[in-house]
């Protein structure tokens, strides 16, 4: 195994940790936990919330670096990606909405984590009614799942 495939092999697995376990709370984890009295089901989502959390956020940034290694490798530069001769290319402009991609699903992903999550936790805590919160923070949580595949399907157009 080469340096480079070592890199492409931790990038696929830190993928699979990432979209696999966002779309197992989406399509287990949530509709298992309706079966349960609110007070639990809030309970439920906390704990397995921040749990996720410091899985996930460490699988992204495992993306993140060796996503960006995988570019360096592939003929990207700082200077090219600044000046936009990056994205002159197929590739480049694949690899370009694939960038926005991640980029708009980090950016779910922190509003859900550390805003949106957290409220509904605390409304839930003091007693309120956390129903709109928690929708919120479902909403924000499929739209990620949505664009995990979109990046997954560019990832796929990159090296085909
Ligand atoms: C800034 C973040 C990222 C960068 C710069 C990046 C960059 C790249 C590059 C350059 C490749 C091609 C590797 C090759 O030469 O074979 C690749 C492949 C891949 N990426 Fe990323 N990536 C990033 C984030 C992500 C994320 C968040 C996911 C998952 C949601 C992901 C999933 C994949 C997959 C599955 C492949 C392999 C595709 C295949 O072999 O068919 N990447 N990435």
């Amino acid at each position: 195994m080469t340096g480079y495939e070592l890199i492409v092999y931790i990038h696929i697995l830190a993928a699979m940790v990432w979209v696999g376990g966002i779309l197992f709370l989406s399509l287990v984890v949530v509709p298992a936990s309706r079966r349960y009295p609110e007070d639990v089901r809030a309970r439920l989502f906390t704990d397995v919330g921040r749990r996720f959390r410091n899985v996930g956020w460490t699988a992204l940034g495992i993306l993140v670096v060796t996503g960006a290694i995988q570019m360096a490798a592939r003929g990207a530069t700082l200077a090219s990606v600044l000046d936009g001769t990056f994205f002159d290319s197929r590739w480049g402009r694949v690899m370009g909405a694939k960038l926005l991609a991640v980029f708009v699903m980090m950016l779910l992903t922190a509003l859900h984590d550390f805003v949106a999550g957290p409220a509904a936790e605390r409304a839930a805590r003091s007693g309120a009614d956390a129903t709109t919160l928690r929708r919120r923070s479902g909403h924000l949580a499929r739209l990620t799942a949505l664009l995990a595949l979109v990046v997954v399907f560019l990832a796929v157009q990159l090296v085909r």
